[in-house]
């Protein structure tokens, strides 16, 4: 009987490796089914590797066939035409962290659904249960290693029951802990990192077919899943995002992102203009551009746009990768993008300050549909920090950036990323960051305690030495400034008029709509019909989808209050003055 299960390693651009796993996961079993000795060689694995794929097989042809066992005989090996089917079994998605799992959530579930599986919402109905898992800090990760506990526990009790259960894990946790999974957790089934997304039905065809945990875990160069249009779930359709890059460069020293998401690449222009007017057409009204470092797209494979200039980097900032050069830049993207459909809002996230050329805020100042709302992750206000964590900038130089992007856009809503306690942070240090949020105003912010991570340059050379208390003492206090300043922000656009695009009914309360801001401040309202347009006499309910005019009457630190004046369009009103529309 064998006893170690083997570790099946494909890629998508390789043919698959089937007779590497041989000497190391399946001797001992063919040497004790053969009676050979422990120094030679099996016939049979011999036999193996003639019959195997040879030198050219591993550079050009895409893997038509998957090993599932250590036997390798042919019937061991799934056809692409007949195993990898998804035979109508049901998936059962849970996406953990940030804005990029749920669009990779949309590309993984687009796989699958063409290849014959379905979806469902009900954990108990699921005969395939995938993690969309996060890696960004440690809490993150344990949340996902707890939630295991109980998918294995489910798992071993259904397996009782006659209705068998495969567990895969995809995205970053797959690739930072692949073989800590796969031996911790010997009930997960399958591992696809955040490049591997293509290969999930042959994986998954492998761990049923053969009961054998499927893993792939290589990054590329070039996997960008221009190809796969995402099947859309968030905001009941209305709202979507649109991947335009993924990976990162950057390399700041607390960061895992690039060793789980690789290097940073750009999706053509192309496939991005055809997915945001195929969204248009099914009347999506605002799409978020993603990327782990946004604003440094560069699309270098449409030829007629290459030139030869180099990335223009902000003012005062640097990056230690050489900038790319030539190619389509963000700025041209964001420009072709807003001009597919004026009634439709155009977000993106997340960028990196260095990367905001004027050419790119006087676009967001003069387009109606792009919306005036800019996150600037800043993670300190100490340059002592900001220098350890290998950011590119100083504090003036952010100071600066934010300037002149309140001088080019003066109605500019702005957010921030802020982490509490790196390696070497003061108390000096930390007032520092106190009071660059005080200076600059932003209306939200994502706050965090460091959390150190295995790879990064801060793991192998700084010491992690701001105890976990002071670290959660210094994030309250980040927390509490952010609170008064986004509540002083907010209040002064009471009384003014806000074109809102409504989400839907307000969680709190069914009486209540929700909807957002060109800001992205939530704004909740009374239901109730109101007129067509504005100074029409005749009225119509609100719906999710449409924009309204609203009133703003009060604010808090994460929400307004308002009430709905009338139905609208992004068309219709006109960019809005500091206070609002008039
Ligand atoms: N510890 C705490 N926060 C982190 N972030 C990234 N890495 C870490 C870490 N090791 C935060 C940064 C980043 C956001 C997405 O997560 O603020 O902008
Ligand atoms: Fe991480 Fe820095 Fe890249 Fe953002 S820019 S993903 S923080 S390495």
């Amino acid at each position: 009987m064998r006893t170690v299960k083997p570790l099946l390693c494909v890629s998508k651009h390789l043919a698959p490796l089937r007779w590497l796993s041989k000497p190391r996961n399946c001797s001992n079993a063919a040497r004790a089914s053969s009676g050979e000795k422990k120094t030679g060689v099996s016939d049979s694995f011999r036999r193996q590797v003639a019959s195997g794929p040879r030198f050219q097989d591993f550079i050009k042809s895409p893997p038509v066939t998957l090993a599932v066992n250590c036997e390798h005989t042919d019937e061991h090996y799934l056809s692409e035409d007949l195993g990898l089917l998804g035979d109508a079994r049901k998936v059962y998605f849970e996406t953990y962290g940030c804005q990029m799992n749920v669009n990779d959530t949309e590309i993984a579930w687009s796989i699958l659904q063409k290849k014959g599986y379905q979806r469902t919402a009900d954990l108990k109905q699921a005969d395939v249960v995938l993690l969309v898992t996060c890696s960004i800090r440690e809490k993150a990760e344990q949340t996902i290693w707890n939630r295991l506990q109980q998918l294995t526990a489910m798992k071993k009790k259904r397996l009782k029951t006659n209705s068998p259960v495969k567990i895969g894990i995809l995205g970053c946790m797959a690739e930072r802990l692949k073989t800590e999974l796969l031996e911790r957790e010997k009930l997960v089934d399958v591992l696809a990192g955040p490049d591997a997304y293509r290969d999930l039905p042959r994986l998954l065809a492998a761990a049923t077919a053969g009961g054998q945990q499927a893993s792939n875990v290589l990054l590329s160069l070039e996997e960008t899943y221009a190809d796969i249009m995402p099947v859309q779930h968030a905001s009941q359709g209305r709202s979507a995002f649109v991947s335009i890059m993924r990976g990162c460069d950057n390399m700041c020293s607390y960061c895992i992102v690039p060793f789980t998401r690789g290097r940073e690449r750009s999706r053509p222009v192309s496939s991005i203009l055809e997915e945001v007017r195929m969204l248009s057409e099914q009347g999506v009204k605002e799409v978020t551009l993603l990327g782990q470092n946004v604003n440094s797209y560069r699309d270098t494979s449409e030829v007629q746009f290459c030139g030869s200039e180099r990335t223009k980097l902000s003012r005062g900032f640097s990056t230690i990768y050489r900038a790319k050069q030539g190619g389509l830049r963000f700025s041209d993207l964001l420009d072709l993008v807003s001009r597919i459909d004026p009634d439709m809002r155009i977000r993106f996230t997340s960028p990196h300050p260095k990367d905001f050329p004027d050419e790119v805020l006087q676009l967001i100042a003069e387009r109606q549909n792009v919306c005036k709302q800019i996150h600037l992750p800043a993670q300190s206000g100490s340059n002592q920090v900001l220098k350890a964590m290998r950011r590119g900038y100083t504090r003036e130089a952010y100071l600066d950036l934010v300037d002149n992007i309140k001088q080019i856009i003066p109605d500019v809503s702005l957010s921030s990323d802020f982490i509490s306690g790196f390696c070497g942070e003061t108390d000096d240090d930390h007032q520092q960051t106190l009071s660059l949020i005080r200076e600059v105003g932003f209306n939200v912010g994502f706050l965090f305690a460091y959390s150190m991570r295995k790879k990064t340059h801060a793991f192998h050379r700084l010491q992690d030495d701001v105890a976990p208390q002071v670290k959660q003492r210094r994030l309250e206090e980040c927390i509490s400034v952010f609170r008064e300043e986004a509540e002083r922000v907010n209040a002064a656009v009471v009384g003014s008029t806000q074109l809102v695009l409504v989400e839907g009914e307000s969680k709190r309360s069914a009486e209540d709509l929700c909807g957002r801001t060109d800001g992205n401040m939530k704004v909740i309202f009374p239901k109730e019909d109101v007129a067509v347009q504005a100074s029409a006499s005749n009225t119509a309910p609100i719906r999710g989808g449409g924009y309204v005019l609203v009133k703003i009457l009060s604010a808090g630190s994460q929400s307004l209050r308002g009430r709905a004046l009338s139905h609208s369009s992004l068309i219709s009103t006109p960019t809005p003055s500091c206070d609002g529309y008039k």
